[in-house]
């Protein structure tokens, strides 16, 4: 039970501050974990701690890096750390996104295992916990955020021996041969074991992760939802993340979207229309998903001219050459596949390479007659149950190897490694009635308008212990951002 303030820690801040020549802009950045929480945080109130990373972050916030968000309708403090271009080099694209991210992602050939990331890492997170001890009094939980900190609930915990810390890591958690590549892996877990509850998004990431621990310290005692270890217990359970749907549901359906959504349908000329939307990650299997409609329009060329394919994808962490090296791989795909079909009056697919605003990717949803949501392999993936929310009529390709599908089976699942079968499940969706559209879509809807943000929010509290006053306070009132 808490009286207190939930203090929430990720890296990813969730606005960010940017000059440009017409002077400072607040911008909203591309991602899961800040869609997911910023309405949590928005009903339950408290103090977000998060990387400053904005240009212009620094001159809007007071000394202590604190400021009131959102700007427009203050509802909670937003926290910023400084960090220096050697520790965002080292503890951000480093140990986060060039260790953790490839091996949690199966992508062990694309770690780099370097010390000095490591030790940068470590750094980092000494300095978030020192923040959160200024931040956190005894009375308030604390809820860290993703893989950027496995060392701080160990860490708080010899601080706030009786404290409520709790983690949820926000990707997959691979098998222990997978996991322990990581030279430093049994640091990491006895990090993660000072937590009183640990969150993954399904039952497999959490069998993974029991075994992995199992397997580094044989003497912890473990059953299938907690593990006893050093004379204290952490409890590791799956809750699958949700969006707000409430609010997904009302900002598609304002009549200034359906209006530009029509025209723009309209103007696009084609029968249909296929749809992706992602961050440009090479866990999300974009260049396979070109190959299948490539293979598509081969094997059935009277859609030829008949179906366009739009894909958005914003560039992200292009520090990294793993990443540039897949955005040159993927424009050079969507190159090919148009030189090879396009015609005067019709473009096959139709590339957007960044952030878009998300007024548009609402009409986006909107117009789509099929999504294809194929990662390699993803923690979640909300793009999939935004889509179902606000297109009533549409069909969902799902990976068999995003989260989402532990939920969402009634999808249409395919193999994102299977480019043949990707492009059979094309045909399947696209020559569906609008009847069967619509009996596939509603119960997927259905699922997601129950297992929404809040129901995550409520579950994850109620397994923790944790009661919030403040969301207590705001009953069973939503909360629509911007309306
Ligand atoms: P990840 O957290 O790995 O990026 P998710 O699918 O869980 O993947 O979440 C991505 C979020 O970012 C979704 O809310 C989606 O709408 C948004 N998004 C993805 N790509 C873009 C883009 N190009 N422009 C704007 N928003 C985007
Ligand atoms: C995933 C990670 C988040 C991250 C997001 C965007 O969802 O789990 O921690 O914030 O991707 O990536 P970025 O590196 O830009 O924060």
């Amino acid at each position: 039970m808490s009286d207190g303030r939930l203090i929430v820690v990720s890296n990813r801040e969730p606005y960010i501050h940017e000059r440009n020549k017409r002077g400072i802009r607040c911008k909203t950045p591309v991602g899961g974990l800040v869609t997911a929480l910023d309405p949590v945080m928005q009903r339950v109130r408290g103090v977000w701690i998060a990387w400053g990373s904005g240009n212009a972050d620094a001159e809007m916030a007071d000394e202590k890096g604190r400021l009131q968000v959102p700007e427009n309708n203050p509802r909670y403090t937003l926290r910023r750390i400084w960090l220096d271009p050697k520790e965002v080099n080292e503890y951000y694209y480093g140990f986060s996104n060039r260790v953790i991210w490839p091996v949690c992602h199966l992508f062990q050939e694309k770690a780099w295992l370097l010390p000095e990331y490591w030790e940068t890492y470590k750094k980092v997170n000494q300095r978030f916990v020192d923040a959160t001890l200024e931040e956190a009094g005894p009375e308030d939980p604390i809820w860290l955020q993703d893989v950027h900190f496995s060392l701080m609930p160990s860490a708080l915990r010899e601080e706030l021996p009786d404290s409520n810390i709790a983690l949820f890591w926000h990707i997959p958690f691979p098998p222990w041969e997978t996991f322990s590549c990581i030279p430093w892996r049994r640091e990491m877990l006895e990090g993660l074991l000072g937590a009183n509850l640990l969150g993954f998004h399904t039952s497999s990431y959490v069998a993974n992760f029991l075994n992995t621990v199992q397997k580094e310290f044989p003497e912890a005692q473990i059953s299938s939802s907690a593990i006893r270890y050093k004379g204290r217990t952490t409890r590791v359970r799956p809750f699958p993340i949700g969006i707000d749907y409430v609010n997904y549901r009302a900002l598609s359906s304002r009549e200034n979207i359906r209006r530009r959504a029509n025209q723009l349908r309209h103007k696009m000329n084609v029968q249909q229309i296929i749809l992706g939307v992602d961050r440009l990650d090479y866990t999300k299997g974009i260049l396979n998903r070109f190959l299948a409609f490539e293979r598509f329009l081969d094997t059935h060329p009277r859609y030829l001219g008949k179906v366009s394919f739009i894909q958005v994808a914003s560039p992200t962490r292009s520090a990294i050459s793993e990443y540039r090296e897949m955005k040159r791989q993927i424009e050079e795909t969507v190159g090919r596949v148009n030189g090879k079909f396009q015609r005067p009056q019709w473009t096959p697919v139709i590339y957007i390479s960044r952030h878009v605003p998300t007024d548009e990717i609402m009409m986006l949803y909107r117009i789509a007659d099929v999504a294809m949501v194929t990662p390699i392999i993803d923690g979640m993936n909300l793009v999939a149950k935004e889509y179902v929310t606000v297109n009533d009529n549409g069909v969902l390709i799902l990976s068999e190897f995003a989260g989402a599908s532990e939920e969402m089976e009634s999808a249409i699942i395919v193999n994102p490694y299977d480019v043949e079968s990707m492009a059979k499940a094309l045909e399947k969706a696209l020559s569906m009635t609008s009847e069967e559209r619509a009996r596939h879509i509603e119960p997927l809807r259905k699922l997601v308008k129950e297992h929404d943000i809040f129901w995550w929010l409520n579950t994850f509290l109620e397994e923790w212990g944790v009661k919030m006053e403040s969301l207590e306070a705001s009953g069973g009132q939503r909360i629509v951002a911007g309306a």
